[in-house]
């Protein structure tokens, strides 16, 4: 890796493969308005060994928290600093756009909000936050408690079955399997009630809908984007097998739409207005979608928009739930702590609303666990004009500058991991958020303060004022954040009132690979035991 390259020149973006080398040589032969930058100088052996966001890590610590970045003739600015990511994120939001991650979302999420472009970005935002509101949230607890049951009586059953057969007391799993289960069957019906059924059955959708996420996943980590080549979708058999996927999903979704459409209610309509969930059969996110905009909403957007919450709400929410087990089992007093707290809010019941509330260790392992394993690990964003950006917390006054098109990184594990911000940034302690931290002075950054972000069940990036953004931050902030949280912490509940969990290897057996989300190579698999009580 070297950092000959800068790009004055603008880039043409449309992702075809002849304009991308062109791009490529052009940006090489360019000189350097990111020359005011430190570089990253590593061997490419750094890139195969781990996953890129790993050795984004080691440069941040030897580089600082604004650095270059060059593949061979493509730089990337790579931000690991609060003032500067919230500059970008928030104060300059509109100066960006998704860059090369639109490219690849584009194909499977059409319009939808995260690769949409601006103006449709502006319509649907509006349209869609709404919807999320803090009634239609407390609605969804009880799909996330149902779903989550589910989960916990089919290891129940299996662990039954085992006593009987073979008279042990333990059952292994592939938790993140299962949780990826739970996950979509929580998106499907919340989103637009349709009942995947994943955590006991296969079906055909569920297949193309994994299907779908791990092209999603191939392409955010191969090199040369050759599925923008036309015969590429007929000749390469998994562009094949991912067109028929996304047309699996796609009919189910337009089946969905038009029954939503043709079976639109005036007395739902008026419920959804005085947001009476508690007497709707059927709160989805599409029912409000189609029941408050009228039967003309335009099918095409809608379908994009149920698809780009299906593709973000569920691995993300999957892995945070993977990665919390994978934590606290080598913590076991930690699960003790959380054991007790579950007891004495929940006993032997499901959570509601009310009593999530007051899980609040659960709700700090939840936002603990986002801190050391952020999803996705790296935020996404390229200059739609030349920018320069602010000083940071180092209190650099000179800003750089960086020209239109350059693709940059905002390093959201960097951050969360950042010896500046953290007293030991990669241990796991859900209570270090109880505390709070003075900016020591840091210009420009105001530090940790809960008071910023009243009554917010979960610290967030404005309590930390962007040193903590595990949902990104300003305009294009995750629109599912409060949902995940409060399925998350759900989820975890109600599997730690019922068993212990162990790994069933060595942490260190457990490999990170990291497409979108960061996922563990073989499966998390663990031993579930009932509860000792
Ligand atoms: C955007 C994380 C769950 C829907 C984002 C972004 C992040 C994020 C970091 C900002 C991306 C950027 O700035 O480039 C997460 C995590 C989740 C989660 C960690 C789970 C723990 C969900 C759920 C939904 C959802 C459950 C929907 C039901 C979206 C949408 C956007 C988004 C639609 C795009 C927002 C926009 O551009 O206006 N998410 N998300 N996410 N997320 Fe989530």
């Amino acid at each position: 890796i070297r950092c000959q390259s800068t790009n004055t020149k603008e880039p043409k973006t449309d992702g075809n493969i002849l304009d991308n080398a062109s791009n490529l040589l052009t940006n090489f032969l360019s000189g350097g308005s990111l020359s005011s930058m430190p570089i990253a100088k590593g061997a490419v052996s750094d890139l195969f060994g781990k996953p890129l966001f790993l050795s984004l890590y080691d440069w941040f610590i030897e580089h600082g928290g604004v650095y270059k970045l060059a593949f061979g003739p493509k730089a990337f600015v790579v931000i690991s600093d609060p003032i500067v990511a919230r500059h970008v994120l928030r104060e300059n939001a509109f100066s960006y756009d998704k860059g090369v991650l639109a490219e690849i979302l584009e194909p499977i999420m059409g319009k939808g909000l995260i690769p949409a472009d601006l103006d449709t970005w502006k319509l649907r935002r509006r349209a869609i936050t709404p919807a999320f509101h803090a009634l239609y949230l407390e609605a969804m607890v009880k799909v996330f408690s149902d779903c989550s049951e589910k989960m916990i009586l089919k290891s129940e059953k299996l662990l039954r079955e085992k006593e009987v057969s073979t008279g042990e007391d333990t059952i292994e799993l592939d938790l993140e399997a299962e949780f990826s289960s739970l996950a979509l069957d929580i998106i499907g019906l919340s989103v637009f009630n349709y009942d995947f059924g994943s955590v006991t059955k296969e079906s055909p959708v569920i297949k193309a809908v994994y299907g779908t996420l791990f092209e999603a996943e191939h392409r955010s980590t191969f090199y040369f984007p050759y599925w923008n080549f036309p015969p590429a979708r007929w000749i390469v058999p998994r562009q094949r097998k991912f067109q028929s996927d996304l047309k699996v999903i796609n009919d189910c979704l337009d089946g969905l739409i038009q029954n939503a459409k043709e079976t639109r209610e005036e007395t739902d309509v008026e419920k959804l207005q005085q947001r009476d969930y508690s007497n709707l059969k059927d709160a989805s996110l599409l029912r409000f979608l189609v029941d408050m905009r009228g039967v003309d909403i335009d099918d095409r957007q809608l379908r994009d928009d149920l698809m780009t919450m299906l593709i973000a709400g569920h691995e993300t929410t999957a892995a945070v739930l993977t990665w919390a087990v994978f934590l606290l089992a080598q913590n076991p007093t930690k699960i003790r702590k959380a054991q007790a707290e579950i007891d004495a809010v929940l006993g032997e019941g499901a959570p509601t609303y009310e009593s999530m509330k007051k899980l609040e260790y659960i709700r700090l392992i939840v936002v603990e666990v986002l801190r050391l394993f952020p999803q996705p690990p790296l935020l996404i964003r390229r200059t739609l004009k030349p920018e320069t950006l602010p000083g940071g917390y180092k209190g650099e006054k000179e800003g750089h500058k960086v020209p239109k098109g350059t693709d940059i990184f905002i390093s959201v594990y960097n951050l969360h991991r950042s010896p500046y911000f953290w007293d030991n940034p990669h241990e796991f302690e859900p209570e270090r958020f109880l505390r709070t931290k003075e900016s020591n002075g840091i210009e420009g950054w105001a530090g940790f303060d809960p008071s910023r972000s009243p009554g917010a069940l979960y610290p967030n990036e404005i309590v930390s004022d962007f040193a903590f953004l595990p949902f990104g931050g300003g305009p294009r902030k995750c629109i599912g954040d409060q949902f995940a949280l409060m399925e998350s912490t759900v989820a975890l509940a109600m599997l730690f009132q019922k068993f212990d969990v162990e790994l069933r290897g060595s942490p260190e057996s457990v490999e990170l690979v990291s497409g979108a989300t960061i996922h563990a190579k073989n499966g998390m698999w663990c031993k579930l035991k009932r509860r000792s009580k």
